[in-house]
């Protein structure tokens, strides 16, 4: 309040205030009982004052730093690094904003932290699932792999990521289909791992893809003897078997042609028809086995996923490479076809947990904690149960609610976060708001926040490009910051039309780029 005596009616100002915290010695405590309680002197705290709330919090060792404050560039805003990291991020704002450079400047200070001089790498371990292939230039250094050097053993897949692969969105609730699937990749499994004490369907052992076909392929033109379905007449064998086991083992090794059924007479045996063989499983087996002949998922089914063992996978995804280790993976998943996209995140997710996890019970420790980076996540990970992308959204939502406890934290970046899974974003307890336009993304972030704090997102549609709100348990409170930028970039999808169509007229070769969209 403030009186004004020279001239005029007084003026009174009303200030709408918040408190967040008080300074002591220098120290900035949140909260606190000792709040100064009107009528009491008020002044705007000082440049001095606002820098030791940043430059005191946390210890030294402990500060993680990547951006400064919007209005005050000189103050640098740190985070508790353990608790940012430990704990999962959320990077959120429309398409421009900043969120790729934000990712690429947070990762770049991570694998440039040292606690000493040593030389050579530290033990960072990030993982990055590029959609848009734009990372690499900005981490000359990564392990950069891409779909012609991916290889996703089929022999890993999951239950779920087979069932997304191998059947029709309309059929996944197939029953028949899906135990039937189990039931032979389980039993291909036991017969090329005699040694292996037990054996699941998901267990990480190889088999060979080819049986599982030539076993489904028999199934579906079966017929048996009407009185002893363990007994069947092909045209070069008659055959008994002592169990359905036995039965299917061999059914694994070569499409068979069987007898054709017949009515049982005084000289002739009834043949019957198999129970799969009504029809029922055709479209899936023929759909099986054009996935498994497709040129562009050899990547999945080809030759070389049977030559590398689960270590290689794993060893590949993490970075270590004879020679070549790196702190950072990129996984190009630009060219990665549509269909096996929420699949391939899914396997990689999975098996990057399980590595934590593993390593976990088998150290009883977590020294080489892992982040995972996922670009555009309400791609592959979004709210509504498509079926289409079940496997990668239970995948991510694993590592949301238990990935903490073995090492495994996310880094989400979205431009949608009102379509990304609640539960993954529940899980987050870092945030970095950007310049989001649309109206629901807004309140979606309004709600994040405590409403005492409600206010702060007003300008969210206004901040430039490299300023976001900072919020969460990393940060001494919540503010906005601007992001130092990343040097050197990421490859920005911003193409700068005006300077291109200002060059002169450029020829096309249509050949070679309809040769790029055949392969
Ligand atoms: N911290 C920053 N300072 C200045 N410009 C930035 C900063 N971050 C991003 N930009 C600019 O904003 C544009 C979009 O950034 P980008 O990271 O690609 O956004 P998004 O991933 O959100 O679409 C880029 O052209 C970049 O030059
Ligand atoms: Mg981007």
């Amino acid at each position: 309040m403030k009186e004004n005596a020279d001239t005029g009616p007084d003026r009174k100002y009303m200030i709408d205030a918040y408190p967040l915290g008080t300074l002591q010695d220098g120290q900035f405590k949140r909260g606190g009982d000792d709040l100064a309680i009107p009528p009491k002197k008020v002044l705007p705290a000082t440049k001095e004052e606002v820098g030791a709330i940043y430059s005191n919090a946390f210890e030294v060792g402990k500060r993680f730093c990547f951006s400064q404050l919007t209005r005050q560039r000189d103050i640098k805003v740190p985070v508790h690094g353990d608790r940012f990291f430990n704990k999962h991020i959320a990077i959120v704002g429309a398409t421009g904003s900043g969120k790729s450079h934000t990712v690429a400047t947070i990762l770049q200070e991570a694998i440039a932290a040292k606690n000493g001089d040593y030389t050579g790498l530290n033990n960072s371990h990030i993982v990055i699932f590029d959609i848009h292939s734009e990372y690499q230039s900005a981490f000359p250094e990564a392990n950069v792999i891409g779909v012609e050097d991916l290889i996703l053993p089929y022999w890993l897949l999951s239950e779920e990521e087979m069932e997304e692969v191998f059947l029709e969105s309309g059929d996944r609730n197939n029953y028949n289909q899906e135990s039937l699937l189990r039931t032979i990749v389980t039993l291909c499994k036991e017969k090329d791992n005699s040694g292996a004490e037990k054996v699941y369907f998901d267990s990480p052992l190889k088999y060979s893809v080819q049986d599982l076909v030539n076993c489904l392929m028999n199934l579906s033109v079966e017929t048996k003897d009407a009185d002893n379905p363990l007994h069947i007449i092909t045209d070069s064998d008659d055959k008994s078997f002592d169990s359905e086991q036995a039965k299917l083992e061999s059914y694994c090794s070569a499409p068979l042609s069987f007898a054709p059924t017949q009515r049982a007479s005084k000289d002739k045996i009834g043949i019957n028809k198999g129970a799969y063989a009504d029809g029922s499983i055709d479209k899936f087996v023929r759909r099986l086995a054009s996935k498994i002949n497709n040129p562009r998922l050899q990547f999945i089914f080809g030759e070389k996923s049977t030559e590398l063992s689960l270590e290689d996978v794993i060893g590949q995804l993490m970075g270590y490479k004879a020679g070549v280790n790196s702190n950072i993976t990129i996984l190009d998943l630009s060219g990665i076809p549509f269909e096996v996209l929420s699949m391939t995140v899914s396997l990689i997710t999975r098996l990057l947990f399980d590595y934590g996890y593993y390593y976990r019970r088998s150290k009883n420790t977590c020294d080489t904690p892992l982040l995972l980076v996922y670009e555009e996540a309400h791609k592959y990970a979004p709210k509504s149960g498509l079926a289409r992308y079940k496997a990668s959204l239970s995948a991510i939502e694993r590592i949301a609610k238990e990935g903490r406890k073995y090492g495994v934290s996310l880094l989400i970046a979205s431009q949608r976060p009102s379509e990304i899974s609640e539960t993954i974003f529940s899980q987050c307890s870092n945030f970095l708001a950007m310049r989001l336009t649309n109206p629901d993304d807004q309140s979606y972030v309004r709600r994040l926040l405590p409403d005492t704090l409600g206010n702060i997102t007003e300008g969210l549609p206004s901040l430039g490009a490299g300023e976001a709100l900072l919020i969460g348990e990393a940060t001494i409170m919540p503010c906005v910051v601007y992001v130092t930028p990343c040097d050197p970039e990421p490859s920005s999808s911003d193409i700068p039309y005006l300077d291109i169509w200002k060059e002169e007229w450029r020829s096309i070769s249509f050949e070679e780029i309809a040769k790029e969209w055949k392969k």
